[in-house]
C-alpha cells in the first residue's frame, strides 16, 4: 500500500523538540497569540518570506478574510478569484459581503491569468486574489502591473505555496499581502490549524493585528468591532520547530516529481506547467489524464492513495447558485481530468515508480 499523504517521516525526528514547545508553553502559560511564541514564529516567517511584516492567524481561511476586511472589501464590492482553487478563497470574500467574480485558468499552469482578469474588472472590482495553485507560482508581473495601474489591490492565496519562487523572490513577497494556510498537510503544516499574512504594507499590518483580536488597540479598548482568530501560541511554536527544514522538504518534494516526470515523460498524462522564472513546491503532484474513472479504479485495485483536487470547480458549488451557469471551460475539464498522486517527504522512488508503472499501465 502507498498512502497519498504521510506526515510520520518528517514528524517522528521532530518529536522532543514539539515536547519542548508544550513544556515551555506550560511552564510559561504562553497559550494565545499575545504571548513571545507567536511573536517569535511571526518574525521567523517574516524573514523566511522576505517581508517587513507576518501576522499569524487561525487558519488560511482566516488569513484571506482578515485581509480583505483591513483592505476595506465589504458588501457590493467584487473580487476576482480563479474557479479553479479551494472552496476557501471563494468564501473568505463572501464572508465580507462581497461577491467572488470567478475566472479561467490557463490550460497548462492551471493559474489565473491577466486575459482573463481583464474583461471582468468594472469599477466594483476591488482586489485581486492569485491562487498559487498546488504551490505552482502564478505568472504574477503582468497582473500587478495591470491592477497596480487601475489601483486595484492584489492578494496572493499562497495556502499551497510556502517557500515557492518567482523571479528569484520568494511567495508571499509578490504582491499587496500574501495569505497561508498551516493545515497540517500543507507543506509547512502546524499540528492542528493555523494560518498567517504577510505584507510589507505596515498600515496594513496594523489593521489586521487589530481586526484578529478583537478591535483591540488596549487590553479593553475596542476601535472597532474586530475578530477572534489569533494563532494559537503552541501551533506557533511546532510551526518555528519546523521552518528550519521547508527548504529541504520542498527540495525533496521537487526531487519526486521529477521522478515522476521522467517515468510518465513519454505518455499521455500531463503534468502542470511551471513558468520560466518560477520554482514550485508542489503542495500536490497532480496530473491530466483521459480516463480518471480506470485510474482510480486501477490504484484502488493496488492500494495506491490518491486525491481529487477538486471534482467541482467553485462556480459549480452548491454555495454559488447564482454563477452555476457560468462557463469557464478549462477550470471544468481540470475538475474532469485531474488526480493527485502521491507524494510526501519520505516517499520512495521505488514507490514513485510503482504508481508510475500503474499508470502505463492504465
Ligand atoms: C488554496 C487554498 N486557499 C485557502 C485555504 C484555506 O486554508 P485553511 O484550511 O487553513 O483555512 C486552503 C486550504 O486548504 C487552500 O488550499
Amino acid at each position: 500500500m502507498i498512502p497519498f499523504v504521510d506526515l510520520e517521516y518528517i514528524h517522528t525526528p521532530l518529536q522532543a523538540d514539539f515536547r519542548k514547545v508544550q513544556e515551555t508553553c506550560i511552564n510559561t502559560s504562553d497559550f494565545v497569540t499575545t504571548g513571545q511564541m507567536v511573536k517569535n514564529f511571526e518574525n521567523a516567517f517574516a524573514q523566511y518570506c522576505e517581508v517587513k511584516y507576518c501576522v499569524g492567524v487561525s487558519s488560511g481561511t482566516a488569513a484571506l478574510f482578515l485581509t480583505l476586511k483591513a483592505m476595506g472589501i465589504q458588501e457590493g464590492d467584487e473580487v476576482i478569484v480563479p474557479s479553479h482553487t479551494f472552496i476557501a478563497t471563494a468564501m473568505a470574500v463572501s464572508h465580507c459581503g462581497a461577491k467572488p467574480v470567478f475566472v479561467d485558468v490557463d490550460s497548462e499552469t492551471w493559474n489565473i491569468r491577466w486575459s482573463d482578469i481583464q474583461p471582468k474588472v468594472n469599477e466594483k472590482t476591488k482586489a485581486i486574489i492569485a491562487v498559487h495553485i498546488y504551490g505552482n507560482p502564478v505568472d504574477l508581473e503582468e497582473i500587478v502591473t495591470n491592477a497596480h495601474a487601475l489601483s486595484i489591490p492584489v492578494i496572493e492565496d499562497a495556502c499551497q505555496a510556502h517557500g515557492a519562487i518567482y523571479q528569484g523572490k520568494k511567495v508571499g513577497s509578490l504582491a499587496d499581502a500574501a495569505c497561508f494556510s498551516f493545515y497540517p498537510s500543507k507543506n509547512l503544516g502546524a499540528l492542528g490549524e493555523g494560518g498567517a499574512i504577510t505584507t510589507n504594507n505596515e498600515e496594513l499590518t496594523q489593521k489586521i493585528l487589530k481586526l484578529r483580536n478583537y478591535g483591540r488597540s488596549d487590553k479593553y479598548k475596542h476601535d472597532f468591532v474586530g475578530y477572534n482568530l489569533r494563532l494559537q501560541a503552541i501551533q506557533a511554536g511546532f510551526l518555528s520547530v519546523k521552518l528550519p527544514f521547508l527548504d529541504g522538504w520542498n527540495q525533496e518534494r521537487r526531487r519526486l516529481v521529477s521522478v515522476y516526470r521522467h517515468f510518465l515523460k513519454d505518455t499521455d498524462y500531463q503534468l502542470q506547467k511551471v513558468v520560466t522564472n518560477a520554482q514550485s513546491v508542489y503542495h500536490l503532484c497532480v496530473i491530466k489524464c483521459k480516463n480518471r474513472e480506470n485510474v482510480i479504479q486501477h490504484f484502488t485495485k493496488n492500494e495506491i492513495g490518491f486525491g481529487v483536487h477538486y471534482p467541482l470547480t467553485c462556480h459549480q458549488q452548491p454555495a454559488y447558485p447564482d454563477d452555476f451557469n457560468l462557463s469557464l471551460q478549462i477550470s471544468e475539464h481540470l475538475t474532469q481530468s485531474v488526480i493527485s498522486l502521491p507524494l510526501y517527504v519520505g516517499l520512495k522512488d521505488e514507490q514513485v515508480e510503482r504508481v508510475c508503472r500503474i499508470l502505463q499501465k492504465v
